[in-house]
């Protein structure tokens, strides 16, 4: 298993471009199954998961290339096989995203059900039950999902219980060629739902209400070849500009969208940090040391749940108290006991985090937990007196494209080890 070593201390500066969304990206590539010729996709992010839905799709019979301009193409004309199997699905939560086009394609579909992972249990209910509103049978066997709609799905009236991204998206593609009118009440405003709305759009679905809590789809008879392209991935973007501010650096994102990371920009302004905004660009410098700030995670436009692990580590070093709390997620305070072992001072109560910034953090061999736990070790690495080791760095390769070399390019001292030798060697330099 690969481990990443960072020497840290060194002030980041100069400028990273974003790469496309991992979470709007996944959507994108899932509504190929509903398109009648292919689709290409622009800015799609080298990712594990991205490669995982690619195999997904792969299996079930499409043609799926990159090509050399670094375009990915899906044609889904050729495929035949409603499934998403337990090795595939285990691997990634997100297949569940096939389910709503698989069955509004082919009438039928077996998914296998995602488990609970790091973060939460986190059920896929609300998915199940906005197809069973409109006219799906859904059974649970042997751990998958068997869901059939012989005579095709029909447009419903859906209200979700709780806020789901995925949920929002899943009923979205089902009911873009359902019969009739679907509308779904306190769906997700996340810019990757918008992403997703504006591209079956383009494609010749009939949506509108996107970024707002309804959202309203025509059923059409089918959706047609195109080409899409993914949005910016706002949660890199912010990470790099966190790995600026807490080496007291100065880091400048381009390609990036300011407009999705609204409520991350006015806690970090609350912070003391100096932002400057560009049309697709975002800068960050620090004068003098941060303040603590509080924060409560919240569906979009709050502040996003996949930031509060990096928020959390730039408060290690604020003077002060902050309090985090996560409304999202019930268990995703993994990578506190991990900050505690480079010497942040943090304690739990329930969903609230209460970390008082210490002076400074010192470097410690730690573990990735999931993906965006992953994301605040390197942060508090690259601020860390001495040497941090990440081990289980798989979870970060998850979703963040050549991290280590968009690191490197704006002056971190971080690379990968690959293999078992490294954690041997990891073991004797650490006695
Ligand atoms: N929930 C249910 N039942 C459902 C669906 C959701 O109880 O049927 C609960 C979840 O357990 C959670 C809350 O509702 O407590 C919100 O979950 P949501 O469905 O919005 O999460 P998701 O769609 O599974 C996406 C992202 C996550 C991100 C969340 C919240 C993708 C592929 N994943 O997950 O991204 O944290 O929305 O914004 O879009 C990540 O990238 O690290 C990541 C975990």
């Amino acid at each position: 298993m690969d481990t990443i070593i960072i020497r840290g201390g060194k002030p980041l500066v100069g400028t990273v471009e974003a790469s496309g969304a991992k979470n709007a990206a996944l959507p994108l590539l899932a509504a190929a199954i509903l398109a009648d010729g292919p689709v290409t996709y622009r800015r799609v992010p080298h990712l594990r998961d991205i490669s995982t839905m690619m195999t997904l799709l792969a299996y079930q019979g499409a043609h799926v290339h990159f090509d050399d301009q670094s375009c990915l193409h899906i044609d889904t004309r050729p495929a035949s096989k409603a499934e998403a199997p337990y090795e595939l699905v285990k691997t990634m939560r997100a297949s569940a995203l096939v389910l709503g086009p698989l069955l509004a394609r082919y009438g039928h579909a077996c998914v296998s059900l995602p488990g609970g992972c790091a973060i939460g249990a986190r059920p896929i209910d609300m998915h199940l039950k906005g197809l069973e509103a409109m006219g799906a049978h859904i059974e649970v066997d042997q751990g998958n999902v068997i869901a059939k709609a012989p005579r095709g799905l029909k447009g419903a009236h859906i209200v979700f219980d709780q806020v789901t991204v995925t949920g929002t998206e899943n009923l979205m593609m089902a009911a873009t060629v359902a019969e009739g009118e679907t509308i779904l009440d306190n769906a997700a405003r996340e810019p990757e739902v918008v992403n997703l709305a504006e591209s079956l759009r383009a494609l010749g679905a009939d949506i509108e209400g996107e970024g707002t809590n309804r959202i309203i789809i025509r059923g059409v008879s089918g959706i047609h070849e195109g080409e899409v392209e993914v949005i910016p991935d706002r949660i890199e973007t912010a990470t790099y500009l966190a790995a600026g501010i807490i080496t007291n650096g100065d880091v400048t994102v381009t390609h990036a969208e300011p407009g999705h990371l609204e409520a991350f920009i006015a806690r970090i302004r609350d912070a003391g940090v100096q932002v400057e905004i560009g049309e697709h660009s975002i800068r960050c410098r620090c004068n003098g040391p941060l303040v603590g700030v509080n924060i409560h995670t919240m569906p979009h436009p709050g502040f996003p749940t996949d930031l509060q692990a990096q928020f959390m580590a730039l408060m290690t070093l604020a003077r002060g108290t902050s309090i985090i709390r996560e409304t999202i997620f019930e268990n995703r305070f993994m990578h506190v006991q991990e900050l505690v072992r480079m010497g942040a001072d943090i304690k739990l109560d329930g969903n609230t985090a209460i970390v008082n910034g210490v002076e400074s953090l010192s470097g410690a061999p730690v573990m990735a937990t999931d993906l965006r736990a992953s994301a605040s070790l390197v942060l508090a690495g690259l601020a860390a007196r001495g040497e941090t080791r990440i081990s289980r760095v798989y979870h970060i390769d998850r979703g963040y494209e050549r991290i280590e070399e968009k690191m490197q390019k704006l002056g971190a001292d971080i690379e990968r080890h690959s293999g078992s030798e490294t954690w041997m060697k990891g073991i004797m330099a650490n006695g």
